[in-house]
């Protein structure tokens, strides 16, 4: 079933995205880390990420905040809701929205954070989407800002070599009841019982530290391909769409051999997938509308496109989206 035709339509119009200033490739990491450029780009794809030394979550949401109203044609007045995904907050509280909010200026929305790890993006996106089509508001700026490496372990190599900084933003607008565009389906999963196959052994509650990611890589890989495959097919059938009709998929960006299986599971052309993963790394909740900032701005992505996101991470947390990007002419 797709967008039913009483409610509005939930319309992706503007993108942005922000990383911060300093670089850092697989060679520089392998100066302090026991690993090497060559077993990162051959297990990964990873070839760089992008690291903060003094910018704060919530000034890289800014930036990509920043971008997609310019994008979207829009200014902070507009927007009514602002849904930021992350696991690396600026403090416990208050939420890193509402920093963004007093930033931006955007002092007509309310703001709130979203924390379900890698999966975020995709969790904002169906929570921003209900409220709207529910009528809380007309526009929703949907975030996902992270600065991982704070909660990296560097003397483990076999977590971070994987992450890195960064922030992407949309803009959601609820449109007319146009069929067939915008947001056209959501589905999202969880299932607690793998908390210790990816988890952070610190926080308020537990330790009153931050502590540090842990993960046993190879269960969360075996779970990725598996679980996001489903939750694609299911997200599809939702939109009554197949696999045929993706223009693009724009998958959370972790690891190049979970992407090009999907990839394969789906049947897709590999010309549709975007990959981002070699420059970035994996950004946790930014990673997709990184991904999605990247591919719209050098033109790949246009209105009109039919967009598949999917995303898995801690919890395990998981879910996909099915989107028509861009306004209606
Ligand atoms: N550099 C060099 N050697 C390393 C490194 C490193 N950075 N890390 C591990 N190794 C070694 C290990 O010690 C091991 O050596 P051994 O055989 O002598 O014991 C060897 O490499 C193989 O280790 P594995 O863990 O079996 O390697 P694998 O091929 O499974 O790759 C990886 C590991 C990349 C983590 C993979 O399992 C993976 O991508 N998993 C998915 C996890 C993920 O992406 N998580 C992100 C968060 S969740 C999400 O976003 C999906």
């Amino acid at each position: 079933m797709g967008n039913p035709i009483s409610l509005p339509s939930i319309l992706m119009v503007g993108v942005g995205g922000c990383l911060p200033a300093r670089l850092v490739s697989n060679d520089e990491l392998a100066k302090t880390v026991d690993t090497s450029d060559e077993w990162i780009q051959q297990r990964t794809g990873i070839k760089q990420r992008y690291l903060v030394e003094d910018e704060r979550t919530s000034d890289l949401a800014v930036g990509a905040a920043r971008q997609a109203l310019k994008h979207a044609g829009l200014s902070a007045d507009d927007i009514d809701i602002i849904v930021l995904a992350t696991t690396t907050p600026n403090d416990t509280f208050p939420s890193t929205a509402s920093v963004v909010q007093k930033d931006l200026g955007a002092f007509n929305a309310f703001a709130f954070d979203i924390q379900a790890v890698c999966a975020g993006f995709v969790y904002a996106l169906g929570v921003a989407e209900s409220l709207l089509k529910t009528g809380q508001g007309k526009r929703a700026l949907v975030i996902g800002a992270e600065s991982f490496s704070k909660l990296l372990d560097w003397d483990d190599r076999t977590t971070c070599v994987l992450f890195g900084d960064g922030a992407g933003a949309v803009i959601l607008e609820a449109g007319a009841p146009v069929d067939d565009w915008g947001v056209l389906s959501s589905v999202l999963h969880t299932d607690g019982r793998y908390r210790d196959i990816l988890y952070v052994d610190g926080g308020p509650s537990e330790t009153g530290t931050v502590g540090h990611v842990r993960m046993k890589g190879p269960d969360v890989f075996k779970h990725a391909v598996e679980k996001l495959s489903s939750a694609l097919d299911e997200a599809l059938t939702k939109a009554d769409k197949t696999p045929d009709e993706i223009d693009w998929l724009v998958p959370h960006q972790a690891n190049l051999r979970i992407i090009n299986g999907m990839q394969k599971k789906l049947g897709l052309d590999p010309q549709k997938v975007v990959r981002t993963v070699s420059e970035h790394a994996n950004t946790s909740a930014a990673s997709i509308p990184l991904a999605l900032n990247t591919a719209v701005r050098d033109g790949r992505i246009q209105s009109g496109h039919v967009l598949a996101f999917e995303a898995i991470g801690g919890g395990l947390s998981w879910g996909a989206s099915i989107v028509r990007f861009g306004r209606p002419s």
